[in-house]
């Protein structure tokens, strides 16, 4: 009898022997073959989140996470769901993130849209809160975060449509230069022709659709097809909507501006002539237009025809009303720009200026 229980003892404590050798081996199998690194398998099982593992598919962020000083157990489901990026203090900076109350996805997204410095910085202000707010837009420029939040004042959309279009900052005071000719340029007070630019293609508007005694009128090839056709289409309705100064040089400009500037001060030109080199007509894509036989162009019915007409042709009115503080620029109800008709008509049904639809849809 007691050689028995002798016997079984022995083999009960064999077996405890082998289990507490196996039931390691068994756990490092289990961890290895979901791709963890047998280097991490002690922090796996000591940091107590093999359950997990094995719960989920591999993730490089726990495993960096958990080989970490930084290792946080209690957000390890955020871990796993944030992907990982080969940059200094990731762990620290998703900690970080977390405590003030963003998501996996947004810090996703956060690493995803922000620059390597921005995100730096950010780390630093660690109370900032909502930035993603401001990236679900395409158009959300990294470089612009602080300028967004500056400028925030309950839209967040229009904080960055407007931050992009320069409107936190002077006019002329951080111009971009435009060298390049394009169908979709723009040209403001934030952004510059040099002086010597030139339009693709500058062609002569034909004589019937140009005014009587303005001389010869220019417009860039696309732009002067497109008006020759909505000069023909008005005057099918009976309507005579005449080119009276469209491409100006930076040197026509320059005498524009004196002009003005002579006759009517400084304030006049401010608001509504632009200074050489930024102006629309230097494009080569934009024109004043008339009417043959109205003074004022907007007591006219051709004025009429045009905002009900001439996106079909690519056409927007530019300087509308009351968005001065957008385009820089007092209504002109003469001024037009051609922009294409995808363009214009985006533009005309949502009530956008061009500077909106630039930001965007174009500069992105
Ligand atoms: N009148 C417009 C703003 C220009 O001079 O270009
Ligand atoms: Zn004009």
């Amino acid at each position: 009898m007691k050689k028995i229980k002798l016997k079984n003892i022995w083999i009960i404590a064999l077996i405890l022997i082998v289990l507490l050798l196996a039931y390691p081996s068994y756990l490092t199998i289990r961890i290895v073959s979901k791709d963890y690194a047998i280097s991490s398998v002690w922090n796996i099982v000591t940091k107590d989140i093999k359950d997990d593992i094995f719960k989920n598919d591999y993730s490089k962020t726990v495993e960096v996470a958990v080989n970490s000083k930084e290792f946080v157990k209690d957000n390890i489901d955020n871990y796993f769901a944030i992907d990982y990026q080969d940059k200094d203090d990731f762990i620290n900076r998703i900690n970080i993130l977390l405590k003030v109350g963003y998501t996996a996805s947004d810090i996703n997204m956060i690493d995803k849209k922000l620059s390597d410095d921005v995100i730096k910085s950010l780390y630093d202000h660690e109370l900032i809160k909502d930035i993603t707010k401001y990236m679900e837009y395409d158009y959300f420029k990294s470089e612009n975060l602080y300028r967004y939040i500056d400028y925030y004042y309950g839209d967040y959309k229009d904080a960055v449509v407007m931050v992009n279009i320069g409107l936190d900052k002077e006019y002329y005071e951080d111009v971009n230069i435009i060298t390049e000719f394009s169908e979709d340029m723009l040209a403001n007070k934030y952004n510059q022709l040099s002086e010597d630019f030139e339009p693709k293609n500058l062609s002569l508007i034909k004589s019937s659709c140009t005014k009587t005694g303005s001389g010869n009128q220019y417009l860039s090839k696309v732009a002067q097809v497109a008006f020759e056709e909505m000069c023909d289409a008005a005057l099918d309705d009976g309507m005579h909507i005449l080119a009276n100064s469209a491409y100006r040089s930076y040197s026509d400009q320059q005498q524009t501006y004196n002009t003005y500037l002579n006759l009517y001060g400084q304030n006049y030109v401010d608001n509504y002539v632009a200074v050489p080199g930024y102006s629309e007509h230097q494009t080569g894509l934009a024109l004043d237009v008339a009417a043959r036989d109205y003074n004022t162009f907007k007591t006219s019915p051709e004025y009429t025809w045009m905002l009900e007409n001439s996106y079909k042709y690519g056409f927007i009115l530019r300087y509308r009303q009351d968005r001065e503080s957008i385009t820089g620029y007092k209504n002109e109800a003469w001024h037009f720009r051609y922009v294409g008709v995808e363009a214009a008509t985006y533009i005309t049904e949502n009530n956008l200026t061009y500077e909106e639809y630039y930001v965007m849809f174009i500069d992105k």
